[in-house]
């Protein structure tokens, strides 16, 4: 048998991510490929350190996007600022929390974990007194939203207490990014990484991260090399910084980061408080729908995040059998619930390209037709 070319069926992502890409986005992809080294793309490159220090609004000079996903986003924190015997404070109220904790042992540092239901953001009050007890913490790591859950955390009051105690702070925003109110420097947050295919609805595998200066410093006062070659970033400054200039470390996804450029001069057209509202818009759509529907959310209104609208699945239905319904019916996907939630809820995502109208109405029509039947 002759295999053939793999076309996919349009679908409309509302799940947990990826999220729907624009065709504006998806035609960028399509141009033709340059040479990583190419004059013409290390000023694209340059352009998109501009355009990611406004997503995360900061004016750190290391800006980047790691040739990988989210999760490689979050190893290069932790394998860069942690050295053997460093003390970190992880808080855990998710799976991605708990990813943390794993990261911070296997870099060979001593997790002190703060746990908070899921659902809960995490505990200000409870870091706070983490650090009383351990006045010898280094880093205090926290996701700012989690995507498992659908609760956002309160990353500004957290880098405010890390400066207070003089410690740096690792912070996972790879679904916040883009789709609420995230302001890096104002904030004081120090080594904060991404993902590309959330809310700023490029296609998966590229991982926004900027370190400040103090993480920086950090890093360059190592005393031990970091044992990942390819997420070394004091390797990777060399590519990514100088003005046009560049070293070869690795081979760029050249299509790819045409793709993130095109996602992120979306959202500097859109304008960041504006893309902001516009999640929180249709979230409120969504959820007076979904509430007239009966469905109950999973997290407290307070700390809800617009972008990930977790529910509890109604009594008496097979969720695996609806959400096959939504794919094969509808072409819609919704996610499954993550760890604690599996099984017992839904997480309806409404990220970036997908934050519109017709997603809206189309998830409450299929899921009131779908759940009738
Ligand atoms: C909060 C959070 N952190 C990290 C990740 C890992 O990102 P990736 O799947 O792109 O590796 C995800 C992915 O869903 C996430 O939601």
């Amino acid at each position: 048998m002759t295999i053939q070319s793999f076309i996919p069926p349009r679908r409309t992502l509302m799940g947990p991510g990826p999220s729907d890409i624009s065709p504006q986005v998806l035609q960028a992809l399509s141009r033709p490929t340059v040479g990583h080294l190419d004059p013409l793309f290390v000023g694209m490159m340059d352009e998109l350190k501009q355009l990611l220090k406004y997503a995360f609004q900061t004016e750190n000079e290391f800006t980047i996007a790691v040739s990988a996903p989210g999760s490689a986003g979050m190893e290069a924190c932790f394998v860069n600022l942690i050295e053997a015997g460093d003390k970190v404070i992880v808080c855990r109220n998710g799976v991605f929390g708990e990813r943390m904790r794993e990261n911070v042992i296997r870099a060979g540092g001593e997790a002190v974990v703060v746990d908070d239901e899921w659902g809960t953001p995490v505990s200000v009050d409870k870091v706070a007194q983490a650090l009383q007890d351990n006045p010898d913490t280094k880093i205090i790591a926290f996701v700012h939203a989690e995507t498992s859950t659908g609760a956002v955390s309160d990353a500004q009051a957290l880098g405010a207490l890390a400066k207070q105690y003089n410690a740096l702070t690792i912070v996972d925003t790879v679904t916040s990014l883009g789709g609420v109110p995230l302001k890096v420097d104002e904030w004081q947050l120090d080594a904060v990484y991404s993902g590309s295919q959330k809310c700023l609805s490029c296609t998966p595998g590229l991982a926004p991260l900027t370190f400040s200066p103090q993480a920086i410093e950090k890093i360059q006062s190592r005393t031990t090399p970091v044992q990942s070659w390819f997420l070394d970033q004091s390797l990777v400054l060399g590519y990514w910084s100088g003005e046009g200039k560049r070293s070869y470390h690795h081979t760029a996804p050249v299509n790819s980061l045409y793709a993130l450029h095109e996602s992120l001069v979306m959202l500097q057209n859109e304008g960041l408080e504006n893309a902001w509202l516009r999640h929180q818009a249709m979230h409120e759509k969504l959820k007076t729908g979904l509430e007239k529907l009966g469905f109950t959310f999973v997290v407290e209104e307070a700390y809800r995040l617009p972008q990930l609208n977790a529910v509890y699945v109604p009594a008496g239905i097979d969720e695996a059998k609806v959400r096959n319904h939504l794919l094969e019916t509808y072409n819609l996907e919704i996610g499954a619930g993550l760890g604690a939630l599996a099984g017992k809820a839904w997480r309806i995502g409404l990220m970036g390209y997908g934050a519109r109208e017709e997603n809206v109405a189309l998830c409450l029509r299929a899921l009131e037709e779908s759940l009738t039947q």
